[in-house]
């Protein structure tokens, strides 16, 4: 769970980005962010990652007050997060490989396990014949997809994106919607901000609308429900439909799915999607709740 509490943020320019935001976004929920340019989307977003710190107010994942983390335990919250930046933010110098890889790297997990979660990703995106291009060789949509499977290696409970289709034509938008809406309804609560207005529209999920650094409105979701997206709860199916709408993406012959689902025995604590589950492929991955932090990040003074 997200929570925010009379926070304000204050840049040193003096820039009010955000102020008395209160807000709350449940486990498992599906939420967009949108504004004007300047509404302070970014600023949120780097706010949850512990990027900036606040000015005043409170910051609370899983309930843990993340902004009297020491900056040495900041990376132990990151950990259970996943990112997808405005300008995505590749390294220049690494393939696509090394690109989502690194994550992985970073937190030490070893390099059989990192190899297994990386083809997987890379097969579900329709990047694997990419795999060893660098960034300036691909295109937007190509680059968007690699910062996607970048912040899903790691397997986070929250995902958060920053106009993860800002550069994407409208078919493509919808191919990367229907992807994070499949990471939402397999437990990931997903943040997206984005001034979209008709992407917004067409989905009709739970909209925060920020103007001039203050929540405006919360649009709740237009089918009334609660919690994850709509049609939750559908099954590996939705899955490799989404797969599928990405590897068509990607260009239909250069993109297998089946590589992707190899994983098929386990089963996962949701008890849905265990039988083709590429994104959670070891127990307590997407579905663990966000309050692992607390198990290995101090907080200030303890
Ligand atoms: N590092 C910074 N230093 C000073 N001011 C900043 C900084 N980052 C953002 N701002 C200012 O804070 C306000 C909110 O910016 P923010 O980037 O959060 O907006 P946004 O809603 O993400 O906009 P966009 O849709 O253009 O991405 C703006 O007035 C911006 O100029
Ligand atoms: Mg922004």
């Amino acid at each position: 769970m997200i929570q925010l509490y009379h926070v304000h943020k204050r840049y040193e320019s003096g820039t009010d980005a955000l102020s008395d935001v209160t807000l709350r976004v449940r486990e498992g929920e599906f939420v967009f962010l949108t504004g004007r340019s300047g509404a302070g989307k970014s600023t949120l977003i780097r706010l949850l990652l512990v990027m900036e710190r606040v000015t005043e107010g409170q910051v609370l994942i899983g309930g843990r007050n993340v902004h009297v983390l020491r900056d040495s335990s900041v990376p132990f919250l990151r950990r259970n997060m996943g990112v997808i930046f405005q300008d995505f933010r590749l390294i220049p110098n690494r393939t696509v490989r090394e690109n989502v890889a690194i994550g992985m790297e970073i937190l030490g997990i070893g390099r059989k396990e990192t190899d297994r979660r990386v083809e997987q990703l890379l097969a579900a995106l329709g990047l694997e014949l990419r795999q060893s291009a660098y960034p300036k060789d691909l295109s937007g949509g190509e680059q968007q997809r690699v910062a996607i499977a970048r912040a899903l290696v790691n397997e986070p409970a929250i995902l958060l994106a920053d106009e993860p289709t800002g550069n994407l034509d409208p078919q493509m938008s919808l191919e990367i919607m229907d992807l994070l809406l499949e990471i939402n309804r397999r437990g990931t609560t997903v943040l997206v901000a984005t001034h979209d207005t008709a992407l917004i529209e067409r989905y009709g999920l739970r909209t925060l609308e920020l103007e001039a650094g203050r929540v405006i409105h919360d649009h709740p979701r237009r089918d009334g429900g609660a919690g994850t997206a709509p049609g939750a709860g559908l099954g590996a199916g939705a899955w490799e439909i989404a797969a599928r709408a990405a590897s068509a993406a990607a260009g239909a012959d250069s993109a297998r799915t089946d590589s992707a689902r190899t994983d098929s025995a386990r089963t996962d604590s949701a008890g849905a999607h265990s039988a083709t589950t590429p994104l959670t492929a070891t127990p307590g991955g997407v579905a663990a709740p966000p309050t692992s932090p607390s198990a290995d990040a101090p907080e200030e003074g303890a």
